[in-house]
């Protein structure tokens, strides 16, 4: 890989110890990938930030990179493994907690903003056609490149560390035209009118796509919300981190030669094939994380209810404060539906807690099931919150 000299510098440590191990990281990358220089990003997004992932090992590797290592662009991070400031009431552990308080301490030294979510985009990290950026999780590294039209692989925890350290990422998969190209056109012959329906599409295509990059056509419209839950199963699935939507993405591509249908049978069975069970004893929305739109939607279902079943509402802290100061969050609280600021799911130690889960979210089942064991309930918003409160 041909290194500018600031680079090779970089990379001979005289800008530091975390620079050098950074260097080293991008560097190893770049040549087993074939990339030919690095570029620079303009934002970057952590992945494994919870200490469930991390264990001592990587609290460790964070503590020394945060010993001299100072972010060169606007970072934020993936979600943690608990909510930063109510970890109690979602029952998190205690050793637990005082490990986990101790890496966002790493990332903060680090100059990291340390917001923790799966939905950068909503929270000001977001990112515009044709800006290259290194993201880690996949639902937002898909929504990043496919919907906003800009530029990342899926990045591993220490490569979003090293682009954040040094402001670079080795140029090569999905930096470049050549592997943005579409592979197959998916025509889809299905209404599709709620964000499930949309990560039920990710879920039947996202099997047969092999890494190919679809082009969809036949959706007339999607809302963000629609799109990030499209973004969040696709690349749960099977498929590439990126996809194109004829009238929708902003990326214009030619029309490949081959072509599949999904019909609302394919849908509906799809539907079928994400449900072991009618009933669960765990419901979690918020897989991405909500919208603003999502928990207004919510706090109206919700009002005048009462919570009966282990019910949390997964989102940024940034969107909870907007909730918060329109009166939102109160409602939502008032019927025992719990926040899960900073957290979800899937990163929280959850494991042996609960048997069932309900989601609307087809990423959700597939982590539910392959992590925590859990039989799943897949609905849509409404059904989720009925279940919770019937
Ligand atoms: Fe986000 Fe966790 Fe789902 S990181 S996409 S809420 S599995």
């Amino acid at each position: 890989m041909k290194l500018t000299k600031e680079e090779q510098e970089m990379l001979d440590g005289k800008h530091g110890n975390a620079v050098r191990k950074s260097m080293r990281i991008l560097v190893s990358l770049g040549e087993i990938f074939g990339a030919e220089k690095l570029i620079p990003v303009k934002s970057v997004q952590i992945s494994g930030v919870s200490y469930d992932n991390l264990g001592d090992a990587g609290l460790e590797f964070l503590e020394e990179m945060a010993r001299d290592g100072k972010v060169k662009v606007p970072t934020t991070l993936n979600p943690a493994g608990m909510d930063m400031e109510n970890w109690k009431a979602l029952g998190i552990p205690e050793d637990f907690a005082e490990k986990q308080i101790k890496v966002i301490e790493a990332f903060e030294k680090m100059g990291v903003r340390t917001t923790c979510t799966c939905t950068p985009y909503f929270v000001g990290n977001r990112p515009g056609l044709g800006d290259h950026v290194a993201w880690g999780e996949s639902s937002a590294v898909t929504f990043a490149n496919s919907v906003l039209g800009a530029r990342t692989n899926k990045e591993g925890g220490p490569s979003t560390i090293a682009a954040a350290l040094t402001g670079k990422t080795p140029a090569y998969g999905l930096h470049l035209d050549e592997n943005r190209k579409a592979g197959i056109l998916v025509n889809v012959k299905a209404m599709l009118d709620k964000p499930m329906k949309f990560g039920a599409l990710g879920y039947v295509v996202g099997k047969v796509l092999k890494g190919r990059v679809p082009l969809f056509r036949g959706i007339p419209k999607a809302s963000e919300d629609e799109l990030k839950s499209l973004s969040a199963s696709i690349v749960t699935y099977g498929g590439a981190p990126l996809f194109h939507i004829e009238g929708i993405t902003p990326e214009k591509v030619d029309i490949p030669p081959e072509t599949m249908e999904v019909t609302e049978d394919d849908i509906k069975k799809g539907i079928g094939e994400l449900n072991d069970t009618d009933d669960a004893e765990f419901i979690f929305i918020g897989c991405p994380h909500c919208s603003i739109e999502e928990l207004r939607a919510i706090a109206g279902f919700l009002k005048g209810k009462t919570v009966k079943k282990e019910l949390w509402i997964g989102v940024a802290r940034p969107i909870k404060k907007k909730a918060d100061s329109e009166g939102i969050s109160t409602i939502i609280e008032e019927s025992g539906a719990k926040f899960a600021c900073d957290t979800c799911h899937v990163v929280a130690p959850l494991k042996g807690r609960f048997r069932t889960i309900a989601t609307n979210s087809a990423k959700g089942v597939f982590y539910g099931r392959g992590r925590n064991n859990f039989r799943t309930v897949f609905r849509d918003m409404e059904g989720c919150l009925r279940m919770a409160t019937e």
